[in-house]
């Protein structure tokens, strides 16, 4: 198959991570027989270098016509002063409305090889860590109206039905492919968006009987989520409490360079990327962790080119290169064998079959 993949390397280390990604996809295309093309997009502080805007509309337009989009990081202290609507972060949400990719995946999956690396007790991590983050990606606060009159800041917070509903569905879509749980988490008892969501939710629940739905309070969810992650299976929730909970939910996987995400709206066109931020401290050192780019490239094989033996192989090389006791500092631990960014890349490429 011919695809052709936007490629987004923004700021920080996301180079070096979309680097090792692109390598890793050329092996998989050698392997497979597939060609993919890749066309370099600027967003983020470089696009604001390079144009004075974060995502100039002809760079939107590469990422709309592509057949998916891979995104390494945006952002970096150098932008913090430029205005809120110019911010390097601005680029990103206008590339996720721009894409129209409501939904955003996030996995929480304890890697057994990295059990060690999670801060919680292994009693805990016993029971088992393994949830997908179901985030509303293109609405709420996030994207109503941001201002500052005199001393007062003030940010609006909007859901329609409509957006809800679209959201839920793929959330018990999501449970219905799993084990068949869905945790609806918002803040009922104080705001009206979050009550209009539980009663969307609970509205979508008569046509997925095969689906249990419970709901939780956000605050709880926050606290559930270290006290006992195994009750989770799938969890949907609005655009901001997703971004919270999933940097928690990563954390207790052991560390948030692991973790990819894929985001999908209407179309198989989907933004494929590592939870993580452009960590600036550690950009062109070679010691950031690429994985969570490199299974974000495997996400995009399974769900936008409908590729999952390729997607297999990614991920069955990243756990080979685990079991082979390799680790970038961030997972570090001892008796393991410390590698740099590229070095990684490269163990993770030598060890991709074709079954
Ligand atoms: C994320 C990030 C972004 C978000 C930022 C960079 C705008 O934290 O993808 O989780 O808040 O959505
Ligand atoms: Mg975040």
């Amino acid at each position: 198959m011919v695809k052709n993949i936007a490629v987004i390397r923004g700021d920080g280390i996301g180079p070096e991570i979309v680097e090792q990604a692109l390598n890793v996809l050329d092996k998989v295309s050698k392997l497979y027989g597939h060609t993919f093309n890749y066309t370099d997009v600027d967003m983020g502080g470089c696009a604001i270098d390079k144009y004075g805007d974060p995502l100039p509309e002809a760079e939107l337009k590469k990422c709309v016509e592509s057949d998916s989009v891979l995104l390494g990081a945006v952002g970096g202290d150098k932008w913090n002063g430029v205005p809120g609507n110019m911010r390097p972060e601005k680029g990103l949400l206008r590339l996720r409305a721009g894409m129209g990719v409501y939904s955003n995946n996030r996995p929480a999956k304890i890697w057994s090889q990295l059990a060690d690396a999670s801060p919680l007790k292994k009693s805990i991590v016993d029971e088992g860590i393994d949830f997908i983050i179901v985030r509303e990606l293109i609405g709420g606060i996030y994207f109503g109206e941001h201002k500052t009159e005199g001393d007062t800041a003030i940010d609006v917070l909007t859901y329609s039905e409509a957006e809800i509903e679209r959201i839920g569905r793929i959330g018990f879509e999501t449970a219905r492919k799993r084990r068949g749980k869905l945790c609806s988490v918002e803040k009922s008892n104080v705001l009206d968006s979050s009550r209009l969501w539980k009663k969307v939710m609970h509205r979508l629940a008569d046509e997925y009987p095969d689906v249990e739905l419970s709901d939780m309070l956000v605050d709880n969810c926050a606290m559930q989520i270290v006290k006992n992650p195994s009750q989770f299976d799938v969890i949907v929730t609005e655009n901001m409490f997703g971004d919270i909970l999933s940097d928690e939910a990563s954390m207790i996987t052991g560390s948030i360079g692991m973790i990819p995400s894929s985001s999908l709206g209407k179309t198989s066109c989907g933004l494929y990327e590592p939870i993580h931020g452009s960590a600036p401290d550690i950009a062109g050192k070679d010691v950031a962790n690429p994985i969570g780019t490199i299974l974000s490239a495997a996400m995009m094989l399974r769900f936008s080119f409908d590729m999952p033996k390729e997607a297999d192989a990614v991920e069955n090389a990243v756990s080979a290169y685990l079991d082979a006791g390799y680790r970038t500092a961030d997972i570090m631990s001892e008796g393991m064998t410390l590698v740099g960014c590229k070095k990684c890349g490269e163990l993770i490429i030598g060890n991709i079959r074709k079954d």
